[in-house]
């Protein structure tokens, strides 16, 4: 594709040997003396670099680069300048230009001086977005945030109208991040995420009203997971340039994926790990904890008889203090070994009712609005009450303690017919959770609660998973928290009802 010049110089003689010059170094020259023809040029289409006189009337250089700037914001441009006014030419580039080139042109000067705003310019800004970008990516460990950087990221580099990043779910492309105005059409954009994986490089597809979309695929190991997407503004289309830098982008995007999985998977191993070594500590445990718990007991009892009301008092101190490490030991046990599901018709609804009173009882926070929309459509569902009843519990728990005066926890249903799911949120108007929390909140034994044992999430997101359920949190600081929790009436076939 040839490279699109814009000259504008109010001498026509000067236009003319320009437009001659260039066009034989192989650009693409739109020339013109007049200020309004060369916006409607630079409105009509993008240009790679643009030639501007300093002194002309009745506008100057100045101002037509600026108009034009306000148009294409990145267009590299030089100032062209007659000798003596080299002061004027250091203002233009301190206002936004290039670089200036002065009269009469030198051939060299001005071929060299073109390539160079082509070249350097587009590199210098890119090398810094581009190292900016990775930076974001690099920092963050939640894919959730990693694709939201790739699009923030893959926007800000090509200078597009939107960007959506998909991913490959069971065979489905999923958008897992949008940035910049609604698609109006998220077809289309699925369709060019599709070409752009089945092919392995980027591609181009006309979008509406002269837009262009372009996808590049985000390549894992194990070929394409996905792909980076772009919509341009009406009318820009995507150069050679634009292509290399999303596909530059889109492979740095991919190794910033690959990683944040990575770290994900040694999360879990790590927490597998720990977890046998818990169980079996648990396990060492266990008796000799129901033998103190006796002794303990015999001692009060004993205390109590001989009238040592004092004695009897720390006696009974230890056992209270026995019995909370046994419950602590009983979870770990019982998150070691996950349970067989018992599933049972349940009427989530009263589930939900008494895990409520419940933690309301446990957790008194006074002047804090406990609110209930449930759907009336919910049907039974077909799960294990005891442990999703724990699950549950933990969740509400948490709000209820994330919550101060004036607070409110908010419990809702909704079911969908068409994916046979109950969704329940449970919406918190408390602290919120920093990035580190967010990171770490499912890591056994990860709490900020001086009374926390850290099990709760991790608890409630084996329970959640073994229903082949699905949590999602959203958390702002100082805003609250909303757990979501998605889960199949019934089991899927060949998923192991024991009812
Ligand atoms: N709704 C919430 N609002 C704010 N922070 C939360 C919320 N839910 C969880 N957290 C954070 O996640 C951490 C881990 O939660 P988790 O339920 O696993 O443990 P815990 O509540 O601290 O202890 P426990 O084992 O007794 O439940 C909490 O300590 C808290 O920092
Ligand atoms: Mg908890």
């Amino acid at each position: 594709m040839k490279r699109r010049i814009l000259v504008v110089d109010d001498d026509a003689a000067i236009v003319e040997v320009l437009e001659m010059r260039l066009t034989t170094m192989g650009f693409d020259v739109t020339a013109t003396v007049d200020f309004q023809t060369a916006v409607t040029a630079v409105e009509a289409g993008r240009f790679d670099v643009a030639l501007l006189d300093l002194r002309m009337e009745p506008a100057d250089g100045i101002a037509l680069m600026e108009a034009v700037h306000a148009r294409q914001p990145r267009l590299p441009v030089l100032i062209m300048t007659a000798h003596g006014t080299i002061e004027t030419a250091v203002t233009a580039v301190q206002r936004g230009a290039f670089d200036y080139l002065t009269k009469p042109f030198l051939r060299d000067e001005l071929r060299a001086k073109i390539v160079r705003a082509l070249t350097s310019r587009r590199w210098a800004r890119d090398r810094e977005r581009l190292l900016a970008v990775g930076q974001t990516l690099a920092s963050s460990g939640i894919m959730a945030r990693v694709l939201d950087a790739v699009a923030q990221g893959a926007v800000e580099t090509t200078e597009a109208e939107r960007c959506v990043v998909f991913q490959q779910d069971h065979g489905r492309l999923v958008p897992m991040a949008s940035v910049g105005s609604t698609p109006p059409s998220w077809s289309s954009l699925e369709t060019a995420a599709a070409a752009a994986m089945a092919k392995g490089l980027p591609v181009t597809f006309p979008g509406r009203e002269g837009a262009a979309i372009v996808a590049a695929p985000l390549v894992a190991q194990r070929g394409p997971a996905g792909a980076v997407v772009i919509e341009t503004a009406p009318g820009i289309e995507p150069t050679d340039d634009d292509l290399e830098l999303l596909a530059l982008f889109s492979s740095q995007a991919a190794v910033a994926v690959r990683n944040t999985h990575e770290l994900e998977r040694l999360r879990s191993g790590a927490l597998a790990a720990l977890g046998r070594m818990a169980t079996e500590v648990a396990h060492e445990l266990k008796n000799p904890l129901a033998g103190l718990r006796l002794y303990a007991r015999h001692l009060e009892a004993r205390l109590g008889r001989n009238g040592d009301a004092d004695g009897a008092g720390l006696a009974q101190k230890i056992t209270a203090t026995v019995d909370h490490l046994a419950t602590v030991v009983q979870e770990i046990t019982a998150f070691g070994r996950p349970p067989e599901l018992h599933r049972v018709p349940t009427a989530i609804h009263a589930l939900l009712d008494e895990c409520l009173a419940f933690a309301q009882a446990k957790c008194q926070a006074p002047g804090v609005e406990v609110v209930r929309a449930y759907d009336a459509a919910c049907p039974d569902v077909l799960l294990d009450p005891r442990e999703l009843r724990k699950a549950f519990l933990n969740l509400v728990l948490n709000g209820l303690e994330a919550l101060t005066a004036g607070g409110r926890l908010t419990v809702t249903t909704a079911y969908t017919a068409d994916t046979r799911t109950v969704t329940t949120t449970i919406e918190d108007t408390g602290a919120g959770m920093s990035e580190e929390t967010l990171s770490r909140m499912f890591d056994l034994f990860f709490t900020t609660k001086p009374q926390g044992t850290g099990l709760g999430m991790a608890l409630a997101r084996s329970v959640i998973d073994l229903h082949a359920g699905a949590l999602s949190i959203d958390s702002t600081p100082g805003q609250g928290t909303r757990v979501t929790v998605r889960l199949p009436i019934e089991p899927a076939t060949g998923d192991g009802a024991h009812a």
